[in-house]
Formats: C-alpha cells, structure tokens, sequence
C-alpha cells in the first residue's frame, strides 16, 4: 500500500498558505489513499480557537474540492488545533502532549513532520524549541519543511541554516520552492534525458540563448508589506528562477534520484559567473509598475498598493542576463525575467537554437548574407498556466519556390482543466512524507543562489536612485529590457499564448 504513516503539525494553521494549498492539498492526498486512518493534523497558531472552529476552517477550505459529506466527516476529524505562541518555550508541553496521544491513538510510529508556514525570524527559534522541549520523538522519522524565504541575504540565511542544523540533519530539513513541484518544471529532466534528439544539441555548439520568463498579471494584491521589503529579485530569482536555471544547465545525473541530482544542480549554480559591480548594473535591470490597463480593466501603481511605501524604490520586475563558465555553456547567454503586473500570466521556457550556417536557398551566386538564415529553431516549454511544449521548424512553403517558411509542433493541455494534475504542493507533501528530497532545495543551492543575488543587490543599492515607476501596468516591462537583448542581438521570443486564450 501507498499509505503514509505521520504526525503533521503545521506552524502558521490560520495562514493563507495553509488555507489555500496545505488543507486542499492533503485532502487530494487523502482521496488519493496517501493519507488514510494512520495520519493526523496538529494546527498550531497564535489565536485561541477551538477543535471546532479549526476543523470547520479546514472543511471550508477544501469546499472547492467538493468532498462528499462523508468525506468530509472523516477527513477533518484528523484534525487537532493547539494555540501556541511560538517563542514561549513553557508553552509547547501542551503541544507535547497531543502529539504523543495522537500517535498512539493513530499508531504513527512516532513519524513526524513539521510544517514552518510563517514568517522566517520564527524558524530558527521553533527548530531549537522543538528539540529543547522534547517534541521530536526518538523513533520514527522527524522531517522540517520550510517555506521561503529562506534568509534575506547570503548571511542571514547562513544564520538561519545554522540555527536549524543545530537541531536538525541536512537530510531531514525540507526547503520548499514550489516551482520544482510544478509538473512542467519536472519535465524539464524528462524532456533533457529523455531525448536524444535534444540533449544531444543542449549546449554552446547548437544554442545560441535560452529565455526564462516567469510573468504575473497579478499585482502584489494583499502582500505589500512583505513585498516592499524584499522585491522581484529575492521573491522569484534568488529561488525559482535560479532554481528553472539549475535543471536546465545541469549535467545529466548519473541516475535520477536526489542526492545525484542535488550534486549536478549545485554544480550548475557554482558554474553561473559571478558579476563584479560593475557587469551587474550593465546584465540586470529592474522596473516598478505604474497605473496602466489590462484589457477593460485598469490598475493603479505599485506606490499606491497597501501596504507599500508611497516613495517605494522596490523593484517589481527584473530582468538580466546570465552566464554559465563551463564547457557546456560557454557564452551562451541565459536571459531571465520576471514582474508583476504583465500582459498575462505565464511561465515559459525558449530554448533558441543557432541558425544554420549557411542559407543554401538564397538567390544562385548571390553573396551569403550572415543574417539570412531562415528562422531559429525554438523550443518552447510551457509551464504555466498551459502545460506542454513547441517546436518551431523551418518547413518548405507549399507549391512554388524553394522558400521557407516556420511550422510549429504544438503539444499542449492546460493544467487548470485537467482535475487530475496533481497540485505542486500536493506533490511535494508526499515526497516529503516520503522522504524524497529531490524537488526540495539543498543549502548548498541556497548558498549559492545567495551569492549570485547579493552581488546584484549590492550593484543596484550602490547605483543612483532610478526613476519609478517605469513600465505601465498591462506591458512587458521597461524598455531597458528590451534592450538587454537587442544589445546582443537577440529578442525576447515571447508571444501571447493564444492556445490557452481558446481553450479557456
Ligand atoms: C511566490 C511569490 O513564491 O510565487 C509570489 O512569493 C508569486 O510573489 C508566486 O506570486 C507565483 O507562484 P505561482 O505558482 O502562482 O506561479
């Protein structure tokens, strides 16, 4: 059987995070026989609620899964809550003597998994409390999962990693980013290993740039005081873009499980130059939207958003350009970006191939011409909202010369209708649950993605102040975005995804 045997206990119960993606998420792993009668839920939080109140907060949140009454009956009365001010170390005996009831009454083995779902500063002190007050049983497992953000610089987070390796294995601490839960992003691996006909062109020799872009329509909504304080740059590159980097320029692993897979990504993000100051402020540029529209709708700027500093100097777009020193990546540029407030929401992935050398269509006798040489060939993977993939190729028009002209293999479903693409949180609770690291982030990763986000921290912070904001809400963001690429060459290849437009 499938069935996994723990206590959960999840610190930040009242949260959104919780509402939103944990409860939903284990009662599809509920449905799904994962979790059955061996598993039971402590919530914890500041507020005094009651059994009731926290079991009635879980039924309403999983409404939308439309459980049968049945369903919903047994599943919540897994639920337990306990308040808890986290910082009071007296008060975790009560949180003490749940879980060790729990486990009996459920026969749990003494697994345990914790659940940090709140603000970072109270990571460091949980982890030690957990341990000082005896919470972690002796037998069983006892797994940490952490949301981001994992430090706010490189130091911080060092700080924060060695107040939770303290008390807690490196194989047992779980560093979320829910990217790497994301169907598509996993297909990155399977699309590079699984086919030769890519992987043996995925270097310098055949591709000329790859573009990364991870777009919002969405503003900052009801986040502003914490966005305000750390920006496009530490909320999406320093994890997941550097994360969707790391799969893509990593070698193959020997075999695909966590720890070979661990070892080649660290390897990717040790191979990503580090800017002096000076090439940072010349490959990164950042924005801040402004009012502007969005088909009918319109949108006032991030100045004006709650919560947000009426003179913010906090970027909410960022663009740049890596590049990765080794063999395989020598001087191919690794554009990146991504904002809020964008034309549409949408994660995708351009592997743009290099031109063939020579147009052997052109005019007899006529002098080459560097630049004619018909399309590029592109890859394109879809992460979001539309799962799938493209391939652009150069075809023959029909009837007449021989000219050519682009054709696109297409392959997509979207992810939003198709009930059972399992969620990205969904996946990472049963890995977890498992015990399988591979789509969580190793310190060593973080580490290094730290280093290469500080560096261009540094650079801006030292930079004379810029003018926000600079792109209109409803666009791709500033012009000097545009201009990063142009400058090599290159464009964005973006284009609307008209499939999901259709389908939806
Ligand atoms: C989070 C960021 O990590 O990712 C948010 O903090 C962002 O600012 C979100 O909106 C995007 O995630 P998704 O899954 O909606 O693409």
């Amino acid at each position: 059987t499938n069935e996994q045997r723990a206590l959960l206990t999840i610190f930040g119960a009242s949260g959104d995070l919780a509402k939103r993606k944990l409860y939903p998420s284990l009662f599809r792993l509920y449905r799904k026989g994962y979790l059955n009668e061996h598993f039971a839920v402590i919530g914890t939080a500041r507020r005094e609620w009651t059994q009731e109140t926290f079991q009635e907060i879980v039924a309403s949140s999983i409404q939308a899964l439309h459980p049968t009454e049945q369903e919903l009956q047994s599943f919540i009365r897994h639920f337990y809550y306990q308040a808890l001010n986290v910082s009071e170390p007296e008060q975790y005996a009560a949180l003490k003597t749940l879980a060790t009831q729990l486990d009996e009454t459920y026969h749990l083995a003494g697994n345990q998994l914790f659940y940090l779902a709140m603000a970072p500063q109270f990571f460091g002190t949980i982890a030690g409390h957990l341990h000082s007050e005896n919470i972690v049983t002796p037998n069983g497992f006892h797994r940490l999962i952490i949301e981001k953000p994992f430090g706010s610089d490189y130091h911080s987070a060092e700080q924060l990693n060695e107040e939770i390796r303290s008390v807690f294995d490196e194989d047992d601490i779980f560093r979320i980013d829910h990217y790497l839960g994301k169907e598509m992003v996993q297909n990155i691996s399977a699309v590079r290993f699984g086919n030769n006909i890519f992987e043996s062109l995925w270097n310098h020799k055949y591709i000329d740039n790859v573009q990364v872009t991870l777009a919002e329509s969405l503003g900052v909504e009801e986040r502003g005081g914490y966005y305000d304080q750390s920006g496009a740059l530490k909320d999406m590159v320093q994890n997941h873009i550097l994360q969707i980097v790391a799969l893509l320029a990593m070698e193959a692993p020997t075999v695909f499980t966590d720890k070979n897979i661990r070892y080649e990504k660290i390897k990717a993000l040790e191979s990503i130059r580090l800017y002096t100051e000076q090439e940072a402020q010349k490959n990164f540029v950042r924005g801040q939207y402004a009012e502007g529209k969005l088909g009918a709708k319109e949108f006032s700027s991030y100045q004006d958003e709650p919560n947000v500093n009426p003179r913010s100097t906090t970027e909410t777009f960022v663009a740049g350009k890596l590049l990765i020193d080794n063999f395989r990546w020598k001087g191919v540029p690794f554009y990146i970006r991504t904002g809020k407030r964008l034309t549409e929401k949408g994660t995708r992935i351009h592997i743009v191939f290099k031109p063939t050398p020579i147009n052997v269509f052109r005019e007899a006798n006529a002098p080459i011409d560097e630049n004619d040489t018909g399309l590029r060939n592109v890859l394109t993977i879809y992460i979001q909202p539309t799962e799938g993939f493209s391939l652009t190729l150069n075809g023959k028009t029909i009837g007449g010369d021989y000219q050519l002209r682009p054709i696109k293999l297409d392959y997509r479903h979207s992810s939003d209708t198709l009930d059972n693409t399992p969620e990205a949180y969904e996946k990472l609770l049963l890995d977890a649950l498992k015990g399988d690291a591979t789509n969580f982030t190793h310190w060593d990763e973080v580490a290094q993605s730290w280093r290469i986000v500080d560096i261009i921290r540094q650079a801006w912070d030292s930079q004379p102040e810029v003018d926000f904001p600079n792109y209109a809400s409803g666009t791709m963001g500033p012009d000097a975005a545009f201009e990063l690429l142009e400058r090599d060459g290159f464009q964005w290849v973006w284009q609307p995804d008209n499939w999901y437009r259709e389908h939806n």
